[in-house]
């Protein structure tokens, strides 16, 4: 008897909470970071102490992180180097004593604040001089959307200085686990002291975030702000102890109750490429593909990878699983790559073993790539939640919030080991279900993309999923014609006139956390075009 076939799958949205935890928030930006409470619930509903946790899309590393401190064994790969650098660096915060993290700190006081502040003293040909000295990364060229053309031209000379007195201080630390969390603030330095730092507007000058994660390009400062290297930096440090401090809770606690047996491992392979390696090994995956175009992930990381001289070559950067960015991927392959990706996770579970994926777009061709790949690898969907609150809005949301989606679903598929062709072709009449589900709901309020979620789920289970052939404005039409409205600043449809602000009694979920100003990027939200 297979006690995983037992599990009832998780049919509700969780509420995301985002800020909760120092060891995801505030040690390292990264791209769509997935809320830690959320990716551990499913975890722990899904898997058991010991078992293979995987992300093969696992960013900064969220899932393999929270598998390791639930006692399993979290296995975090990505295609991005910088996205293992982070994930690596915040799982090995559970190696070491917190006072060597202390001492290293305050090595780095001794041997830097003071030739740091001193910088600012200094004129041109003193800097030049300097950085004569100083060693400095390849000045490498930067994506054809950015602002400005050169590695270097990121930077103030005073920056690309700091930057290297600290980073070559960090190399003389002696106790190998602090030294690597140092670095870990260091690289989240960086993503401060360069010219895509934009500043909040009506809050404190250094509470901003690069224009790397919120309009995902180089887009460089009109004033760039120069924030203090030593304060920035000892700030990302007493961030990087915190959550160290909180790692060695949550293991002590595991320590006190049930023993302490988690692992951490990473891959840094291509999805397709890692399930040949792992056939029928995990116990759980749990992931986030990238959803097409707008993050060119790779392209973004340049600013750290260059640093930390990773750099990948071309034949990694073309196994990307985006559309366009510099190597200008297309669609097409898109489509047929997210489909082979889905087929590999697939593989690499054990059978009667779960997958969830989190998933949203507009276009359903690439539903349909998932869907269809996961019964044909022998995989059925067994839920699909829109999940609330989640993502942040970006800049970008806000300035085109019709064009973008606020909530994204997690689908829950199991593994039975036995394939299945879906038709796709059946008839679909698109207005018909929309309107059923509008008048069935007792909500006065209502997310188009939560709509749009149940319209993709009802047409795949239906077998017409080939047929739900619908543009957003064509899906927002058919909305208006059953008398619903659009309130442009609550980014929801309401049934009669917009009223007030925006409610949760009432309100069919699939949410959107508008807590960042334009001015504050986000580093957690993506973008979503028709
Ligand atoms: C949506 S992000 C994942 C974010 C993650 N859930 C988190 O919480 O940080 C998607 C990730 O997929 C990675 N990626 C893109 N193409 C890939 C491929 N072919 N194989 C493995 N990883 C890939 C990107 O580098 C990116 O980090």
């Amino acid at each position: 008897m297979n006690a995983y076939l037992d599990i009832v799958p998780i049919e509700s949205p969780i509420p995301a909470d985002r800020q909760g935890s120092k060891r995801h928030y505030g040690v390292h930006p990264y791209f769509t970071r997935r809320p830690y409470n959320v990716v551990r619930q499913y975890i722990l509903h899904y898997s058991r102490a010991g078992d293979r946790v995987l992300d093969p899309f696992g960013g900064s590393g969220v899932t393999a992180i929270e598998a390791c401190l639930e006692n399993r064994v979290g296995i975090q790969n990505d295609i991005n180097p910088l996205a293992n650098f982070i994930a690596q660096g915040i799982a090995d915060l559970r190696l070491g004593n917190l006072s060597d993290y202390k001492e290293a700190l305050s090595f780095l006081k001794d041997s830097c604040e003071n030739q740091l502040g001193q910088l600012h003293s200094l004129d041109e040909a003193g800097l030049e001089n300097l950085l004569g000295t100083l060693r400095l990364p390849a000045n490498v060229s930067l994506p054809r959307n950015a602002d400005v053309e050169r590695y270097y031209d990121l930077f103030s000379p005073r920056q690309l200085a700091a930057l290297s007195i600290l980073k070559e201080a960090i190399a003389r630390i002696s106790a190998p686990p602090a030294g690597k969390g140092m670095l870990l603030a260091w690289s989240a330095t960086l993503a401060k002291l360069n010219k895509t730092f934009l500043s909040a507007e009506g809050r404190a000058e250094s509470r901003g975030g690069s224009s790397i994660f919120s309009i995902y390009r180089y887009k460089v400062a009109k004033e760039p702000i120069e924030l203090p290297p030593w304060q920035t930096f000892h700030e990302r440090a007493l961030n990087v102890i915190a959550a160290k401090k909180e790692i060695d809770r949550a293991i002590e606690l595991q320590r006190q109750t049930q023993g302490w047996r988690g692992e951490f491992q990473t891959c840094a392979n291509d999805v397709e490429e890692l399930s040949a390696e792992w056939n029928e090994q995990m116990d759980y995956i749990f992931t986030d593909p990238p959803y097409g175009g707008h993050i060119s992930y790779l392209d973004l990381s340049i600013l750290w990878n260059v640093w930390l001289n990773q750099l990948p070559e071309v034949k990694v950067r073309e196994r990307e699983l985006i559309v366009g960015g510099e190597m200008k991927l297309s669609e097409e392959q898109y489509i047929k790559r997210l489909g082979s990706s889905v087929r590999a996770c697939i593989k690499m579970l054990k059978k009667g073993r779960w997958l969830s994926l989190v998933f949203q777009h507009w276009n359903v061709g690439y539903f349909d790539a998932i869907l269809s790949t996961a019964a044909e690898s022998g995989a059925s969907l067994s839920a699909a939640v829109s999940q609330i609150g989640d993502p942040i809005w970006s800049m970008h949301k806000k300035k085109s919030r019709q064009s973008v989606l606020a909530g994204e679903m997690i689908l829950t598929f199991c593994k039975t080991g036995a394939p299945r062709q879906v038709g796709k072709n059946e008839e679909f009449d698109v207005s018909d279900s929309i309107g059923r589900i509008l008048s069935s709901t007792t909500a006065d309020k209502i997310y188009g993309e939560y709509l749009f979620n149940k319209i993709v789920i009802e047409a795949w289970n239906r077998c017409a999923i080939g047929s739900l052939n619908i543009s957003k404005n064509e899906f927002m039409d058919l909305i208006r014609q059953h008398g619903w409205c659009y309130d442009e600043e609550q980014h929801l449809w309401i049934k009669d006139k917009p009223t007030g602000a925006p409610l949760f009694n009432g309100l069919i979920p699939v949410g959107t956390n508008s807590e960042e100003s334009a001015s504050e990027p986000s580093q957690d939200s993506k973008i979503i075009a028709p």
